[in-house]
């Protein structure tokens, strides 16, 4: 089982740029692989989840192209020309992809079968099944998980839907599903989640109505194919926004071409209301996205009570925000986070076990987390951790070592590559001390 060694370090200095957005790659993909016409595709993620759609595509007989490891042509085969698989398409650890995939799938005239890696096959996938089985679909799941089946040849019909929770994957699934229903199909969420599908069904000319909360989508002739350019995960970004706020030198941090789509920087405004200083330079679109670079200064922090409203627009980012919590003076009171218990791993408990470790004085809620932070040199001891396979979960406490006072080892790393392939040698290029074994 792969581990990392991060040894304490006090200060991290330069630049980098980090690798492009995953969410977006995987859209990238599936809208492409559906449009007419050749698309290209630059700044992909070569990660694991990504490549996992990438052969999913393939599977259902789309011509993908691989120029260099970020740079894709694909051939889209139209909205009806993808083709059944010959066997299970395997989504691996990527639940974005099983997500939106099921919802694509549900519409078309084959059958198809969902599966994953050993945290994917625990993931709840009811929530896209049903509001697909209301669209007249046939999803099944397995005790609500996957396999998932899909027994295809089923007429569409547009929905008004209300979502439970505010999930982009459900958002997605099911606007996908609505390219294909025989009427609109409108789904309404309790707040904002990431709208990267919005943006890009656009981009490819479908006809899209959002309102505050509501989207609609009108089923398309067609759609046409598009250059696309990824921008940096902001998600692969906040490891080295936190990194900059508690161990950046004089010069600060620099982080180059980080997608900023309003959905997804919750973090920003919550680091900034801890006291963090992070200036955006350079703001510009690149695509339908938003992007700029960032410059993180070392700042004091402080604890805050995180409002619940950011929390979709910072989910993914929790492991790294606990980390930087410790290390800010006060308390911090993160709650309305339950969705972190259904992600790669359940991420309150496996931060607090680490954080338990590390000696942080802390209150496990069932929503979120209760942080007794410090504001000093060392805020962490040291000791062997447990990732529990979640990507976020290695490289929040990669972050931790910068203020540790011994080393700290991460066991079970290997899914870093699933979000950020290079992440260990981006990291020693700033000066952190991270050994993979
Ligand atoms: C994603 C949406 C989020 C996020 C995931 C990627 C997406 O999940 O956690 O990493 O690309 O749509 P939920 O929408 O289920 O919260």
């Amino acid at each position: 089982m792969r581990s990392y060694q991060a040894k304490p370090v006090r200060e991290v200095t330069g630049e980098l740029t980090v690798p492009g957005d995953k969410s977006i790659s995987h859209r990238s993909l599936m809208l492409s692989g559906i449009a007419t016409g050749r698309s290209e595709v630059s700044g992909f993620l070569p990660s694991e989840d990504c490549l996992a759609s990438l052969a999913a595509m393939r599977a259902l007989g789309v011509h993908v192209e691989r120029l260099s490891a970020t740079h894709v042509l694909v051939d889209g085969v139209g909205l009806r020309g993808l083709s059944p698989a010959r066997r299970a398409l395997d989504m691996g650890n990527a639940g974005t992809a099983m997500r939106l995939f099921t919802g694509l799938l549900a519409a078309q005239a084959f059958d198809s079968e969902l599966v994953g890696d050993a945290s994917l096959m625990k993931r709840p996938m009811e929530r896209v099944a049903k509001p697909l089985r209301e669209m007249g679909a046939d999803v099944r799941t397995t005790n609500g998980t996957p396999p998932v089946h899909i027994v295809g040849g089923r007429r569409l019909w547009g929905i008004d839907y209300s979502m439970p929770v505010a999930s982009a994957q459900v958002k997605s699934a099911i606007l996908l599903a609505g390219l294909y229903a025989d009427s609109p199909t409108t789904v309404i969420s309790p707040a904002i989640s990431r709208d990267h599908s919005e943006r890009m069904l656009a981009s490819f000319g479908v006809r899209l109505e959002v309102q505050d909360l509501r989207v609609t989508v009108h089923p398309p002739e067609q759609l046409r194919a598009q250059n696309l350019e990824v921008p940096g995960d902001f998600s692969s970004a906040a490891f080295f926004i936190v990194a900059g706020l508690i161990g950046a030198g004089p010069g600060g941090l620099l982080i180059r071409n980080v997608g900023l789509n309003p959905s997804r920087t919750g973090l920003l405004e919550i680091l900034r209301s801890m006291g963090g200083r992070i200036e955006v330079l350079d703001a510009r679109e690149s695509g339908s996205e938003p992007v700029a670079e960032l410059l993180v200064h070392a700042s004091p922090l402080r604890g805050i009570t995180v409002p619940p409203a950011l929390v979709p627009l910072a989910i993914d980012e929790f492991p790294v925000l606990f980390v930087a919590a410790c290390c800010a003076s006060g308390e911090t009171l993160i709650t309305g986070a339950e969705e972190l218990r259904v992600k790669e791993s359940d991420r309150i408990a496996a931060m607090s076990a680490g954080l338990q470790v590390l000696g942080i004085e802390h209150t496990v809620l069932p929503d979120g987390m209760r942080i007794c932070g410090r504001d000093s040199a060392e805020v962490f001891g040291g000791g062997e951790i447990d990732s529990c396979g979640d990507h976020r979960v290695a490289m929040a406490f990669s972050v931790a070592s910068l203020r540790a006072a011994r080393p700290i080892s991460i066991r079970d790393v290997a899914n870093v590559a699933t979000s950020f392939p290079g992440f260990v040698e981006l990291a020693r290029g700033v000066g952190f001390d991270l050994h993979e074994r």
